[in-house]
């Protein structure tokens, strides 16, 4: 199973808030998933739409790049959240969809989630324990 440190995770998922389209929540996230397929990382942003409901959350962008690439493994994935300056915030937890949509890449029975600035380190299974 290939590894990256977190720390290194996490700086790819800020890099890549960088990019968010959020003009209208104007919150910043980014996403870097690691998959052992290729041991690749996999960014994604945002991207909102002017009819709300249509916005991808970044991690399910950083999903989709990676699974129409064949990467279906997913190990762990970073989040992180940038102001206007692109400085590091307290990033948010994923939401329920993005969770259930890394139990669809979810071989490894415990991917890791690492949310920029939380000290604690948590499995998928910890965030969704009873997953559809
Ligand atoms: N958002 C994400 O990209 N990931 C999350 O985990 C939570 C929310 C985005 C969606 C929307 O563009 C903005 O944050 C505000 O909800």
């Amino acid at each position: 199973m290939p590894d990256i440190a977190s720390d290194i995770l996490v700086d790819v998922a800020r890099k890549a808030a960088l990019a968010a389209y959020s003009p209208y929540s104007k919150f910043r996230v980014g996403a870097a998933a690691l998959f052992a397929e290729s041991g690749d990382i996999y960014t994604g942003c945002n991207v909102e739409n002017a009819s709300f409901g249509l916005t991808i959350c970044a991690e399910r962008v950083a999903i989709c790049k990676a699974a129409s690439e064949n990467c279906r493994q997913l190990v762990k994935i970073a989040i992180a959240v940038v102001d206007a300056n692109g400085l590091p915030q307290v990033a948010v937890m994923p939401c329920g969809a993005c969770l259930q949509f890394m139990r669809e890449f979810a071989v490894s029975a415990q991917p890791e989630i690492i949310v920029d600035g939380h000290k604690q380190l948590y499995t998928l299974k910890d965030l969704l324990p009873r997953p559809f």
